[in-house]
Formats: structure tokens, sequence, C-alpha cells
């Protein structure tokens, strides 16, 4: 099929390359020159495993091609998705501007019966506005709806190629059955295309990332009676995930959530929630929860310390989670800004991120420095917390880590460095939910 794509970031650009990979002929337009430029000189923009290799080998056979005209490459499409972003708005809402932006250049470019897929996260009833703005601009018919994307990022690849499930909504049949063709290669070991229409494509969107936060807010405040009642979580985490209704999934208590989508999604729903006086208790509560939770570690600190300033701090990761270089609403900011606020001094590391992190808290002489690597993080340090679960954090040498760090403070905000190692070392080390490690 010959497909167009617009947006060319986390989803637009994997959604892409994996038609593309699938033979469909694909051109994903961005407005940022600055990213067209680099993916047509082969360099991937985002960090996401895996993805340059498929990039690379499409764009080699030609049929994955990169542009900022919109008019010219939405032109004898059969199918056009959109896949720009939908950030929070300054009333919660997530903003459509991008999205109807584009919407109108693609209603203004089309050349023939065009289906105009949504894929972006949005608010419910959103597929009727942009048909709206297609029956208003276009001299073609374009059939509008909703097909919202389920990948994580850092996992994407694989998310997109075998989905486990595909939500398409729409009442037309035509569209069904053309979505139906483009994504049967992606579902072969299963029919895992639910159709529906296009509203409940758009709540179902919402309502799994609020279900999924939720889960993961409620093994938080789980994790805060374990402290108290002397309770491993680990324990409790494994013998609920056990029980096949519960399933082990997204059960890790930790930091509190981050993402692009997590809290701008929960935002947007309970702005729809509070409009249409529909109130959603759970999920105010969720978001609540994760505010919260995401300064755990530094009311640690403050407990066996009552006061900071002074204390020099290391923060090993800074990504929102593993395997990807995005810092939007990831804990460590909070933190950071936290222990800036309580006068600390603190070093940063992550492996990947660490550019974009800067962008918003820039180095600054005296209090907060960026190191090379782990090692040179904890030089020094007080207390280290660990943020994010790279790999490459997860077993270190803590011997070491003793001789270089001049407390011994530990606060693993994962749950995932060594107990036994750690109090072998000689650290005090505090966690989410498990019992504190005392220094042998
Ligand atoms: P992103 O910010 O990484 O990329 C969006 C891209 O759209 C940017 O490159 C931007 O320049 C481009 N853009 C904006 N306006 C444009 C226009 N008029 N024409 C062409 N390009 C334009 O966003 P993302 O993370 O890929 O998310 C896109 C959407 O998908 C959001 O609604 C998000 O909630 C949803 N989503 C994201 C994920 C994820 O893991 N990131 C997963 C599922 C759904
Ligand atoms: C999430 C969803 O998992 C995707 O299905 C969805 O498509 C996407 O949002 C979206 O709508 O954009 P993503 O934000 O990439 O994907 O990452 P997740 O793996 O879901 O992690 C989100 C946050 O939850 C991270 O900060 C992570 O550390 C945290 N988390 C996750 C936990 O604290 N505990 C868990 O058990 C799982």
């Amino acid at each position: 099929m010959k497909i167009c794509v617009i947006g060319t970031g986390y989803v637009g650009l994997v959604a892409g390359a994996a038609f593309a990979d699938f033979g469909n002929n694909v051109t994903c337009v961005d407005i940022n020159e600055e990213k067209v430029d680099m993916l047509n000189r082969g360099e991937i923009p985002i960090y996401e495993p895996g993805l340059d290799r498929i990039v690379e080998r499409n764009a080699a056979k030609g049929r994955l091609l990169f542009s900022t005209d919109i008019l010219g490459s939405v032109k004898d499409r059969q199918v056009v998705f959109l896949a720009v972003g939908t950030p929070q708005g300054d009333d919660g809402n997530a903003n459509l501007a991008y999205l109807k932006d584009a919407a109108l250049s693609v209603a203004q470019g089309i050349n023939q019966l065009t289906i105009v897929v949504n894929k972006s996260t949005v608010p419910v009833g959103t597929a009727e506005v942009i048909q709206e703005i297609f029956n208003k601009n276009s001299k073609e018919e374009a059939i509008v709806i909703s097909n919202p994307e389920f990948l994580k990022e850092g996992d994407a690849i694989n998310d997109f190629m075998k989905p486990e499930r595909v939500i398409i909504g729409t009442t037309s049949e035509r569209a069904r059955h053309i979505m139906g063709e483009l994504y049967a290669p992606f579902v072969r070991s299963r029919n895992r295309i639910i159709f529906m229409d296009a509203k409940s494509a758009e709540l179902t969107k919402y309502a799994s990332n609020s279900f999924l936060a939720t889960r993961i807010s409620f093994m938080n405040e789980i994790a805060r009676l374990c402290d108290v009642v002397g309770a491993d979580v680990e324990s409790v985490r494994k013998g609920m995930g056990s029980d096949s209704r519960i399933g082990p999934k997204f059960l890790y208590p930790g930091i509190g959530y981050g993402g692009s989508c997590f809290p701008k999604d929960i935002s947007a729903i309970l702005y729809l929630s509070h409009k249409l006086d529909t109130p959603l208790h759970v999920v105010e509560s969720t978001h609540a929860v994760n505010d919260r939770q995401k300064v755990y570690l530094v009311e640690k600190l403050l407990s066996r310390t009552k006061d900071v300033k002074g204390l020099t701090v290391g923060i090993l990761g800074l990504a929102f989670k593993p395997n990807t270089d995005d810092v939007r609403e990831a804990p460590a900011h909070k933190i950071i800004e936290k222990l800036l606020s309580l006068g600390a001094v603190v070093r940063a590391y992550d492996p990947i991120a660490m550019d974009n992190f800067a962008l918003e808290h820039p180095q600054k002489e005296g209090s907060l420095t960026y190191c090379k690597n782990l090692y040179e993080t904890v030089t020094g340090c007080d207390a280290t917390f660990l943020c994010t679960e790279w790999h490459e954090l997860q077993r270190p040498d803590f011997a070491k880590i003793h001789d270089l760090m001049r407390g011994n403070l530990l606060f693993d905000g994962r749950n995932v460095w060594s107990q036994s190692e750690v109090a072998e070392a000689g650290f005090i080390m505090e966690c989410v939910g498990r019992p504190t490690i005392e220094a042998k």
C-alpha cells in the first residue's frame, strides 16, 4: 500500500518504518526540518533500540522516504496516519493544535479517497472534529478513523511488530477492510484486530493508560505500607502476580511513573470527567499518589539526615525509564529540584538521556554536575539514589562505590540492587517497600 505518516516522533517513525518493512511504500513527514534532514542522512533523531536497522534497510530499498512537504507527500496515498504530538495543554486537556494543523494540510493535499488514521492519543470525539476539517477543506472524500497506539518506548519495535491487539475505531466497512489488510502481517499468528466505533477506540486508549498507571500507584501505596509494617513488597508482588486474574506485569513499585504519556493522558481523562461532571475518583487518586511518590526517596533521606544542606547526592538514571532518551515527566526532575531547593549538591548521570535532561536543568557550578559514568557520579557523595534501572546501573561494583563515596547511604528507587552485595560492601540501603539494609 502507499502510506504517508505525519509526525516522525516515537510513534510515527516506528510505525512508518514497520509498515515499510512489510513492503509498503511509506513517506514520513515532519515539520521539523532538522529531524527530516537527519533522517535523510541516515541518522535517527530519537534513541529507540533496533529502530536504526529497520529505517536503514527500508530507506536503502527506497520504500521509506522522509520529507517536510505534506501537500506533496499525501497525494496518491490510500492511507495517511496522523501521529503528531498531543501534549498537555494549560487547562490539563490534550492540546490538539498540532493535530488540527496537520489535518488541515492533509485535507488540502489529498487527491483521491483517503483513509485518514488518527494514531495520536486524543480525547473522545476527536475523530469527528478531524472529519469536519476534511469535510470543510478537502476536495476529495476522506474517512477519518481512530487507531490508537499502545507501544512502549524502549520496546517500541517489538510492541509495534507483534501487537497484543490492534484497535480500529470506525463504522466504515471500507476503512475496516483496508486497515485489516494493512495490519494482517502484524497479527498473523492470532487475529488481534478489534473493530469498534471511533469514540470507543479513543476511550480505550485513555482507559488502558489510566488502568496501567493505577496498578503502579496501587503498588506504590502497598510498598509504603510494606515499609511501615516491615513486609517485603518483592514477595507481595510475586504473590499477587501469580494469580492469573491479576498477572505479573506492571506491578513494580518505584518512584512513580513518568514519561510523555501516563501523566498527560491521565490529566486529559480527568479534564473530560470534570467537564462532563462524571467523576473518576480512582484516577484522581492515581495521579495524587504518583505525585507524592516521586519524592519518596528524598523523604527517606530527610528522615535519616534531617537536613540535607551541603550534602552531596548522586543521582543515577535521569530517563523516565531505561532504554529511552525521553526525560519527559521523569521522576529525576522532581527529585533533583527538591534536593537543590533544600541546599544539596547534586551529581547526576544517565547513559543516554543526559543531554535531554540538561536542556531543562543545565549544569550549574557548585550545585549540579553531570558526570561521565556511575563511578565519577558517586565520587564524594554522602548519599546515592538509583532513579532509572538501566542495565549498566543494576550490578555495579559496590566495594568500589563505597571507596569513592564520602558517606554510606544508598537509596534504590527501583528495588534492583543486590541486598547482599550492598550489605557486604558496608552500605545502609533503603528501597521502596523492602526492609532497610544495615551495613555488615
Ligand atoms: P513526538 O513528540 O515524539 O513526535 C511528534 C512529531 O510530530 C514531532 O516530530 C513534531 O515535529 C511532529 N509534528 C508536529 N506537528 C506537525 C505537523 N503539523 N506536521 C508534521 N509533523 C508535525 O510524539 P510521540 O511520542 O511520537 O507521540 C505522538 C502521539 O502518539 C501522541 O499523541 C502520544 O500521546 C501518542 N503515543 C505516544 C507513545 C509513546 O510511547 N511515545 C505511545 C503511544 C501513543
Ligand atoms: C506507556 C504504556 O505502557 C504504553 O502501552 C502506551 O502506548 C504509552 O504509555 C503511551 O500511551 O504513550 P511508556 O510511557 O513508554 O508506555 O512506558 P511504560 O513502560 O509504560 O512506563 C511508564 C512509567 O511507569 C515509567 O516511568 C516506568 O518506570 C513506570 N512503571 C512501569 C513502574 O513504575 N512500574 C511498573 O510496573 C511499570
